[in-house]
Formats: C-alpha cells, structure tokens, sequence
C-alpha cells in the first residue's frame, strides 16, 4: 500500500507515438522522470532527436527517438518493424499521435476527412495490432501490459469548431478502446483512454494563437492542463494502483465535460 509500490513504473519500457512535443513529450517526461526507458515518434527527424537528447538528460533517463510517419498502414508496420529490431517486449503503448482539421461543413473535403481518420484512428488500431506480440511477452496477470489512447473531450462534447473528421475520430478511438480492451484483457492487456480538455500544444496553439488566457479563464479549473495534470493520470494507468482499471476514457479537462450542465427552462 506504499504509494511508492502502488504507482511504481520504473525499470518499463514504453512507446510513446507523437512524443517529440505537446501532450505527448509531458506524458514522455513523466515516464522518464520515473524510470521508464521511453521511446518516442515523429516524423519531422530533427525536433525528434533534439527532444530525445533533451529530455534523456533532463531526467537522467532512456529516451529514444525513431522517426517515422504513422498516418499510412505502411509507415505504421516500418515503425513496428524498428521497435520489433531493438526490444523483445514493451510495457506500455501510448497512442497519442493525432491530427486536426477545421473547414467549415459545406466544402469540408476528404482530405480532410481521410487524413485526420487514417492518423487517430486507424493507425492506432494498426499499431496496437502490430505491437501486440511486444506487449504479450511483457504481460502477466499480476503485471498486465497496458495501451492508453489518446482521445480528446471532442469526441465525447459537441465541438464549436468546424471540426468534423476530429471529433468522430476520437469518439471512434474511446469506442475501440472498449473493444479493444474487451478482445485483449484476457490476454493480460488493459486498454484504456484519456480524453484531454485544452493543454498547451501545437495543435490547440493553432486554433488560439498560442493564447489560452481566454480558454483558461472559461475553464471550471480557470486554468488550461499542464503536464503533471497528464502524466499524473498515465503513470496512475500504468501502474499497480490502475490494475483494475479497464476500458474506461478518463477525462483530463479541469471539469469541462462533468460539470457543465442544461438549462431546459
Ligand atoms: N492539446 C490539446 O488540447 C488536446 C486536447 C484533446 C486531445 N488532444 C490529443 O492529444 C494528442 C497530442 O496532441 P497535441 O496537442 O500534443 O498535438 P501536437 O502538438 O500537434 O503534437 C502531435 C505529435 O504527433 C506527431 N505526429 C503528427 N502526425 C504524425 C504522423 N503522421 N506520424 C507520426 N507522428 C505524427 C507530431 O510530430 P510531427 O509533426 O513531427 O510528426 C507531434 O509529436 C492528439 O491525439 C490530440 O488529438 C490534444
């Protein structure tokens, strides 16, 4: 019942897709502060290995970095193939990975509509497929493996923006995490979300010109996540104490999906 036992990650291995910035590198940074050797993708190389060297001395830890572009299912098998070539098993997959598109709905194209589900969606599906065999040989029923999704508070709330292919990706990505983790518990694998409200990154950044003042003050917690708010959760997920956990989407999002609430009058 020590809290250092019961959240204890140290000595794992993880993947952590899309780990060179945003959401991704806070969840990589609270692997590596905890002992997990990490490895992270992206597909643009340099920011990719500067992050890995950055953050392997930041933490005194093991962070790897592979490039690779996840949004094809060759790209998904070439990334597995290298972490097939390097480990025997992994502990956990992270599939974090994930792309935006706004257009309003009249001339929404399928562009957009193709490379927002081929990347948050299916590749994830690809990929866990793919990593299976890494994530059986570490997998035990006292000491499961685990997949945590990342899904996004979008597929679960109606989106104010023009975002249509985003938000039923992820509401796609919590359905399969269900799906999944029916197909895969009996193979000591828990499947698991997290659905993110606003963290700072490239992709929020974006929509609000790096600005979250406005987003922070309308937040039930008056603040945007940080990245203890995520790692937290993650480290809590792949532990001991998320054991018995399984299936379920957690938000991460101050209150925004829990608290808001109707007036019918
Ligand atoms: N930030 C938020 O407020 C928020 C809220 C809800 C959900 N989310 C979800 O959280 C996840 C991370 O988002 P973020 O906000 O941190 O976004 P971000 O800052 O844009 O980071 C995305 C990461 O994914 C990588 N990536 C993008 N396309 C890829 C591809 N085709 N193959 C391999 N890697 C690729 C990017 O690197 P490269 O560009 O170099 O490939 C980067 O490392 C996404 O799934 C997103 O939907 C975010």
């Amino acid at each position: 019942m020590n809290i250092n036992e019961l959240f204890n990650v140290e000595g794992k291995t993880a993947v952590v897709t899309g780990g060179s910035r945003g959401i991704g590198e806070m969840i990589t940074a609270g692997l590596l502060a905890n002992g997990v050797k990490v490895y992270i993708t992206a597909r643009k190389i340099g920011p990719l290995l500067a992050k890995a060297e950055e953050l392997s001395n930041k933490y005194n830890g093991e962070c790897i970095a592979l490039g690779c572009d996840l949004s094809t299912l060759e790209g998904v098998t070439s990334f597995a193939n290298q972490i097939k070539e390097k480990e025997e098993g992994i502990d956990f997959l992270i599939n974090n990975a994930g792309a935006a598109w706004a257009e309003p709905f009249d001339t929404f194209s399928e562009a957009g509509w193709d490379k927002v589900m081929d990347l948050n969606t299916k590749s994830l599906f690809f990929l866990s497929q793919q990593m299976k065999p890494l994530l059986t040989k570490n997998a035990s029923l006292e000491d499961p493996s685990r997949i945590i999704n990342i899904g996004s508070i979008d597929g679960l709330n109606t989106p104010a923006f023009e975002t249509f292919s985003y938000s039923t990706s992820k509401a796609a990505v919590h359905h399969l995490t269900r799906h999944l983790a029916h197909r895969l518990v009996r193979e000591n694998i828990l499947v698991n979300a997290i659905a993110p409200g606003p963290y700072p990154s490239n992709m929020l950044g974006a929509a609000v010109a790096h600005d979250y003042s406005e987003i922070a003050k309308r937040n039930p917690r008056k603040r945007v996540g940080t990245p203890e708010d995520i790692a937290g959760l993650v480290i809590f997920m792949c532990s001991r104490a998320g054991a018995y956990t399984v299936g379920e989407t957690v938000t991460s999002d101050g209150g925004i999906v829990k608290t808001s609430s109707h007036n019918l009058s």
